[in-house]
């Protein structure tokens, strides 16, 4: 019987440049960046003024997440519904990818940032495909932030990969029926080896987990801000943590 794989350990990540989040703020920030578009037409620019702004805050996001001692910060870039746009839009959102995936590796390396992509990256034009893998490849050894882009991600198809992958394990003699359990299914997700969320923030007033993280939200706090993506950066990102810290966890368990 060949072993399937457990959730790894937690790497070891190097220090953060500063605790700001003290020792309790959340290891896992998960961020559902919203609002680019109302962004643009709020200043009668065209959408894509607003995806470029909001790579920008892409940007000041990952400089917040390390200086908050953020250990893994995921970022739902784009939806698996997201192809249902506009083809001009599409266009852009996809060209704006490949030039951020040029522009930044250097950087993200620079800072220690391990990138990794989750979704169906392969459903993205070839360049972009090689350039993310290459991306995963360089950066595997970095340690001081974990940045996760879900790129054509959609939770449910995650969720039914990995039940496919779970029953194609038990045919095929790996794994047995009574050895799945929830650790066991999460190591078939995208995400095997990752943290659930600590905290999902959603930003433009919107309320919704929109097919993001389904399974790895279970015990995430949730805070919604009203700014819109492309404001987003270090005030609504401490905003976000002071929310955090004053919420008290209990995973289902009754108050102490
Ligand atoms: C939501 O705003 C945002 C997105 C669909 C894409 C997120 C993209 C970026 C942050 C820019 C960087 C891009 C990539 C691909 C790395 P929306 O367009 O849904 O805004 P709206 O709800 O106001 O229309």
């Amino acid at each position: 019987m060949q072993p399937v794989p457990e959730q790894s350990p937690l790497p070891d990540n190097g220090p953060p440049i500063s605790d700001v989040g003290g020792p309790h703020g959340p290891a896992h920030v998960a961020i559902i960046m919203d609002g680019n578009g109302r962004w643009a037409k709020s200043r009668g620019l065209p959408r894509l003024a607003g995806h470029r702004a909001g790579g920008e805050a892409v940007r000041r996001s990952v400089a917040a997440a390390i200086r908050h001692g953020v250990r893994w910060l995921t970022l739902y870039a784009f939806s698996a519904e997201n192809w249902r746009r506009p083809a001009s839009e599409v266009l852009d959102l996809t060209s704006l990818l490949r030039h951020y995936l040029r522009s930044e590796i250097s950087a993200l390396t620079a800072e220690g940032v391990r990138l990794s992509v989750i979704g169906e990256p392969g459903r993205f034009a070839e360049d972009i495909q090689r350039n993310l893998s290459a991306a995963e490849r360089l950066t595997a050894g970095n340690r001081r932030l974990h940045l996760t882009v879900a790129l054509s991600y959609g939770g449910r198809t995650e969720i039914v990969r990995a039940a496919r992958a779970a029953a194609a394990a038990i045919v095929e003699g790996r794994m047995r029926p009574e050895e799945l359990d929830e650790p066991r299914f999460a190591s078939f997700l995208a995400t095997a080896g990752i943290p659930d969320p600590d905290l999902i923030v959603r930003t433009s007033g919107e309320r919704r987990l929109s097919n993001f993280l389904l399974w790895q939200a279970a015990y995430a706090e949730l805070v919604f801000l009203d700014v819109l993506w492309p404001d987003f950066g270090e005030t609504e990102f401490a905003a976000a943590l002071a929310q955090y810290a004053q919420r008290e966890r209990r995973f289902g368990a009754r108050p102490g």
